[in-house]
């Protein structure tokens, strides 16, 4: 841990005091989101210290050129980033004559910065001396406004403290702006037109290539010791690509100047290209017309009402309180499921890396967050991105070979089209493929919508089997089907041959492929003509995919008594991560790649991956032998990781140990532990942490058709409480050292299990 500075507070992430050094840290951790938009918490005013600035539009990417050594046949052309967008929450301000930069000051006193979390607000406040020896105090206060997903906030006050000073605030728009990964230094942007109207102004640029029209757009308002007043304005122009309001004012020493910035998006995703400038106008309007106080009263409502059914409560333990809150919070933030074109990138909006695009862990982590605190609709969404993608995934395949309409779908991608370059992992980490699939049956499972698959689900189903049908090879020595040349989860091996958890769920989809086929023949003649004639399958495919299931491979030690992770792990040197001396670690950072795929160490749950997903395919015993063989070589480097090992682990009733994860994913970006908080947060693993609480320490889980709990609580905690919707019945779990009370908030009545017996909960 090399951060940890972070005071804990239950409902919000505190820095107080001035450290250049925690800048690029907090603006990730402080970053805000709406869904629609999100932005890192740069500051508004200029910095010339060190700093990562970052604004992004859900959805607005550039396809930037593959850039690789070697190129290999199959490789994507390009790698879809999410753009830096151009910036409209800047305020220069210039203190008689001198700019305010915290760099430059002579003297910052009293920083604190606060995300209010329960509110979606964030605050900033200091002291500074300039080098012109003006004092003055500094609010700022920004927020992204959930109700009107276009517009963001901010309320900016300086107050001169020592002496009366001329203030003048410049608010901007820029579309002058880089990327900070970019593989050919390309220009992202074009900026197209600088507009004004009255108090407004636009900026007009469309992204390169992808041809995306964003205006960005502001409209300020100025005040005097919370007075309205109005100052001359004096356009400034210092670019082609940056346009400015320049208010200038005497402000006597203690009274407060301030503005109120409104700004932020309208796009070509939402609306006609050529009418930009008018429908901005209209919503600066709209929003102006409500004011920034109603602005920030409908935020609060909006959280308040998100916080009612998200919210996990933690007694007795501030820092454990404080790392739930600081997950639910992003994710609410990175995702709300009204646009089936977005989803939940790994760093959400708080970063450039992973390219803000889609990997499976959406299917394999985030829809379970999503299923039990949001309508079911929200859940749908991420699954209708991924049928909407079914023809690309179906090209994707055909481009390394595959027939037949076998779907692959990308490791990593914005429209469908695969954008992951490296061949490890773009040609050999399938087992995302099954995790489309998992998906569905998560969600069929959780919220009985047994309309998604006749509708939409069971095409890619059979893409997907059709893919595994074809991927694996049979292997006349074994007399079974092997899959050869794979990477598992565990992302530090490469190119192995039966990845157990690969070969598991390549079996299980294609069994599932089967049952679900053979059951909308029998069951929805309609839906089984349109379906199979879309699909030309034939009877004689469907039974070829149970035939290869039934002969799937799987490497197993009679010795350890357990599935090995893949063909020749037991040759290796088996020391584990507790007698690797702690200066080795993250081998990721310490180790060559060759060293590391020579070792036994993994990355993330790989075996255990699969004993997660299919749970009641094990016993409590093989689950507790693969355990206690894989946890020991687990290095825990992906973020991905401590949930599955949280939930495993309180299962087994091992609480110390599950509690420890629990903390390692809550608080993996506050307290910083993979050191690398500055590039962005780990949006995905969030909702794992959401599952280390209701799957690890609730035990809950769904077992035909009906809610099962098996509560525990780690001993540092004195009590807990979550809810779920299941199946449109709020059920809030109420968990303290003696006993779990469980209550209806809303339906009819609801049958759930508690450690195995049967509960029936009605409306309080
Ligand atoms: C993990 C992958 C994951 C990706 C994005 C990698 O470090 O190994 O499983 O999909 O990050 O979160």
């Amino acid at each position: 841990m090399h951060i940890d500075y972070i005071t804990p507070n239950d409902w919000s992430i505190i820095e107080d005091g001035w450290n250049p050094n925690n800048v690029k840290s907090s603006e990730s951790l402080m970053a805000l989101g709406n869904g629609a938009m999100g932005q890192r918490a740069n500051f508004e005013e200029d910095y010339s210290g060190a700093t990562f600035q970052g604004s992004y539009i859900g959805g607005v990417y550039y396809p930037d050129k593959t850039r690789v050594g070697w190129w290999k046949n199959g490789y994507p052309e390009y790698f879809a980033k999410v753009l830096n967008a151009p910036s409209w929450i800047g305020i220069k301000v210039i203190v008689n004559g001198e700019s305010l930069d915290l760099h430059t000051c002579k003297e910052v006193k009293d920083f604190r910065r606060e995300l209010d979390m329960k509110a979606g607000v964030l605050y900033r406040s200091f002291k500074a001396i300039l080098q012109n020896d003006v004092e003055i105090a500094v609010k700022a206060t920004r927020f992204l406004s959930m109700e009107m997903d276009e517009v963001g906030a901010i309320k900016y006050e300086v107050t001169p403290i020592n002496v009366d000073a001329t203030i003048s605030y410049e608010p901007y728009l820029d579309s002058g702006i880089t990327n900070e990964d970019s593989n050919w230094d390309d220009k992202f942007w074009n900026t197209l037109e600088v507009s004004e109207n009255d108090d407004m102004a636009f900026i007009t640029a469309h992204t390169m290539k992808t041809e995306f029209h964003v205006c960005t757009m502001m409209q300020n308002k100025l005040f005097i010791d919370g007075d309205e007043i109005t100052l001359s304005r004096k356009r400034s122009q210092k670019t082609t690509t940056y346009v400015g309001h320049e208010y200038e004012t005497d402000v006597t020493k203690g009274d407060t100047f301030a503005i109120q910035k409104i700004g932020g998006y309208v796009s070509s995703l939402n609306h006609d290209k050529g009418g930009l400038v008018a429908v901005a106008t209209d919503v600066l309007n709209k929003a102006t017309d409500l004011g920034y106080d109603a602005l920030l009263a409908s935020q609060k409502e909006a959280w308040a009402k998100t916080w009612e059914m998200s919210d996990i409560t933690i007694e007795g333990d501030t820092k454990a309180q404080q790392g739930i809150r600081f997950n639910i919070f992003h994710l609410n933030q990175t995702y709300t499921g009204q646009d089936s074109r977005l989803n939940i990138g790994p760093k959400g909006f708080t970063g450039e890396k992973y390219g803000g695009s889609t990997y499976w862990d959406t299917e394999a982590y985030c829809i379970p967050f999503y299923m039990a605190t949001k309508d079911q609709s929200v859940a749908r969404q991420l699954l209708t991105y991924r049928y909407n993608q079914l023809d690309k995934a179906i090209e994707n395949a055909q481009k390394l070979g595959f027939t037949n309409g076998a779907a692959l779908y990308p490791m990593v991608t914005m429209n469908g089209e695969e954008c992951h370059n490296e061949w490890e992992i773009t040609f050999e980490e399938i087992h995302r493929n099954g995790s489309m699939v998992y998906a569905i049956y998560n969600y069929e499972r959780y919220t009985g919508d047994t309309s998604y698959i006749p509708e939409m689900g069971l095409e890619v189903i059979i893409g997907v089997a059709r893919f595994w049908r074809q991927r694996a090879t049979f292997s006349k020595a074994k007399n079974a089907y092997v899959i050869l040349g794979v990477t598992g989860p565990n992302e530090y091996e490469n190119n192995v041959n039966n990845n157990w958890f690969t070969n598991y769920i390549a079996k299980w989809c294609l069994e599932y492929a089967f049952e679900q086929a053979e059951l909308l023949r029998d069951t929805a003649k309609e839906d089984w003509s349109r379906i199979s004639g879309k699909t030309h399958l034939s009877y004689d495919e469907m039974l070829s995919w149970r035939s290869t299931a039934e002969q799937m491979y799987f490497p197993y030690s009679e010795e350890n008594g357990v599935y090995l992770q893949q063909d020749g792990f037991l040759d290796k040197e088996l020391i584990t991560v507790a007698d690797l001396p702690k200066s080795n670690r993250p081998i990721n950072q310490k180790w060559s790649w060759d060293r590391i795929l020579r070792s036994p160490y993994i990355k993330q749950a790989d075996t255990l991956q699969g004993f997660y997903f299919f749970e009641d395919h094990f016993t409590e015993e093989q689950l507790e032998k693969h355990f206690d063989f894989y946890e020991p070589f687990t290095v825990h480097e992906s973020s991905l990781s401590p949930c599955v090992h949280a939930i495993q682990a309180a299962k087994l009733g091992r609480m110390d140990q599950a509690y420890e994860f629990y903390l390692r994913t809550s608080r993996l970006d506050l307290d910083d532990y993979n050191k690398e908080v500055e590039e962005g947060l780990h949006i995905t693993s969030m909702a794992g942490t959401w599952q280390s609480v209701v799957e690890g320490f609730g035990g809950m889980r769904v077992k035909n058709d009906t809610l099962s709990f098996d509560t525990k609580i780690p001993n540092a905690w004195t009590a807990y409480s979550f809810k779920v919707n299941f199946r449109g019945q709020i059920l809030k779990v109420d968990v303290s050292k003696n006993e779990t009370h469980f209550t209806l908030v809303s339906g009819e009545g609801l049958q759930i299990i508690v450690n195995g017996e049967k509960r029936e909960v009605l409306p309080a």
